[in-house]
């Protein structure tokens, strides 16, 4: 079978599972979308099934518009499975059979902006001092708590901040659904509420739907995996790929039990680990195995790779924050030196409050003016809370791009709003990008 040239003995057997469950474990670059790439191609070529009966999901817009892509050349056209992200697919949903829940089809989608201002008003009228109780705060609270799919009923009776924020997601939702509207919480989680609430039209959705794929499922939070598990019914065609050493959205929702427990939650699941690499040199590999094998709670598996051993990692361990700013300048200001455009230079740190001072030093020494938003570089790293500027050497408006890059691990330090402005790196507390696409 032709589809099959391109892939390793794991991959096939990915690839190849017919009916029932199946759980990919697999490192970065070990060719996760690939296999889900071909097994879509497989189920249509191979086994027949209509492309219309296949859900794909992934996480950002950009990552679903590139596995469409790929689907579109390994099938060489033809008709398309739906390729989405959650928040997406989920639209589609709702705007057929959203009023079953009582809301009209063509309701507004509420962003982050809106979402605060609404808080902002109830909070001005239950006499909640901004200053003491930012809007912020609590739309962070509310984000999480829809995250793991709580309502304002479910909410804790907690200290007074907490029965304060269950008091203003309750007039917040309410607000919403009087206005016809759902921020983009509301969109899995009133899917969810559909299907629990309609049974007739789960069955519509689960018979449309019968092969389910879910791309870097590591990132689905509880109320994604609810409707996954919900849709994939017990049909249960349901393969999700995924990597246990790589959630990085554990801080807005996701939750690694939903790797961790697919066993339990889908009985006589097909377990695939893919573990060969095709993306880094051995070095890196090594020691990015060195430092995830001390990871709690994970299934376990070794990257390996064919490819050459590559140059050595350095480290360095530095003093403080300063130091270790200069010193990343030093070395770039060498890269640069003999040649290395800046476009292929990152900087990668742990947390946002590291930014400021690498920006200033950078500032300082190379006297980069302009810093632009973040959007377009979102999907670079495949994380959140990249941050590029353009380059001085190069044109203004050019593509010239160089990239720093925050791992958002956690959520900036309050207090860090202050020095906004056209430099700024650093988000202001309690925003958090995230990975949506509708
Ligand atoms: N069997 C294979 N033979 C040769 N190259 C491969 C094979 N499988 C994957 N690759 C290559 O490895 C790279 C990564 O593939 P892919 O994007 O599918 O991996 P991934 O695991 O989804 O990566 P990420 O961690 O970024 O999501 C691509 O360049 C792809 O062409
Ligand atoms: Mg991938």
């Amino acid at each position: 079978m032709k589809l099959l040239h391109h892939l390793n003995p794991s991959q096939k057997v990915a690839v190849l599972h017919g009916e029932g469950p199946l759980l990919i474990l697999a490192g970065a670059g070990s060719g996760k979308t690939r296999v889900i790439v071909h097994r879509i191609a497989y189920l249509i070529q191979e086994l027949g099934v209509p492309p219309w009966q296949i859900l794909a999901v992934t996480f950002t817009n950009k990552a679903a518009g590139e596995m469409k892509e790929r689907v579109e050349k390994l099938l060489g056209g033809g008709e398309l499975p739906l390729i989405s992200t959650f928040h997406s697919a989920c639209v589609r949903i709702l705007r057929r059979d959203i009023h079953h829940l009582g809301y009209q089809p063509n309701f507004a989608i509420y962003d982050d902006k809106d979402s605060e201002k609404l808080i902002k008003e109830i909070l001005a009228e239950m006499n909640l001092d901004e200053k003491k109780f930012p809007a912020r705060l609590f739309a962070a609270a509310i984000d999480d708590a829809k995250n793991s799919g709580k309502r304002p009923k479910d909410m804790p009776a907690g200290d007074f901040f907490q029965q304060r924020v269950a008091q203003v997601f309750a007039v917040y939702q309410e607000r919403l659904r009087k206005s016809n509207a759902l921020d983009f919480n509301d969109l899995v989680m009133l899917t969810v509420q559909l299907f629990e609430a309609a049974p007739e039209v789960l069955e519509r959705y689960r018979d449309r739907f019968r092969w389910i794929l879910v791309d870097e499922y590591q990132d689905t939070n509880v109320i994604q995996y609810r409707l996954v598990k919900l849709l994939a019914g017990t049909r249960m065609n349901l393969c999700v790929v995924g990597d246990d050493d790589q959630s990085i959205y554990r801080w807005r929702g996701a939750d690694i039990r939903n790797i961790l427990d697919f066993e339990k939650d889908f009985p006589g699941v097909k377990m695939v680990k893919l573990e060969q690499n095709y993306r880094s040199t051995r070095n890196i590999l090594t020691a990015a195995g060195k430092v995830v094998e001390k990871n709690r709670g994970r299934k376990g598996k070794t990257l390996w790779t064919e490819n050459p051993g590559g140059e050595r990692i350095a480290y360095r361990r530095l003093e403080n924050e300063w130091e270790e700013a200069s010193y990343v300048c030093r070395e770039i200001g060498k890269f640069s030196r003999k040649g290395l455009s800046l476009r292929d230079m990152a900087i990668f740190y742990r947390t946002n409050a590291q930014s400021r001072v690498i920006e200033d030093i950078l500032f300082e020494r190379f006297g980069y003016p302009h810093i632009r938003g973040r959007e377009e570089s979102r999907d670079v790293c495949g994380s959140h809370g990249t941050v590029p500027w353009h380059d001085r050497s190069h044109p203004p408006g050019g593509t010239c791009l160089t990239h720093y890059s925050g791992n958002r691990l956690c959520r900036p330090a309050p207090g860090r709003a202050e020095r906004r402005g056209p430099g700024s790196l650093v988000q202001p507390p309690g925003t958090v990008d995230r990975p949506r696409g509708v």
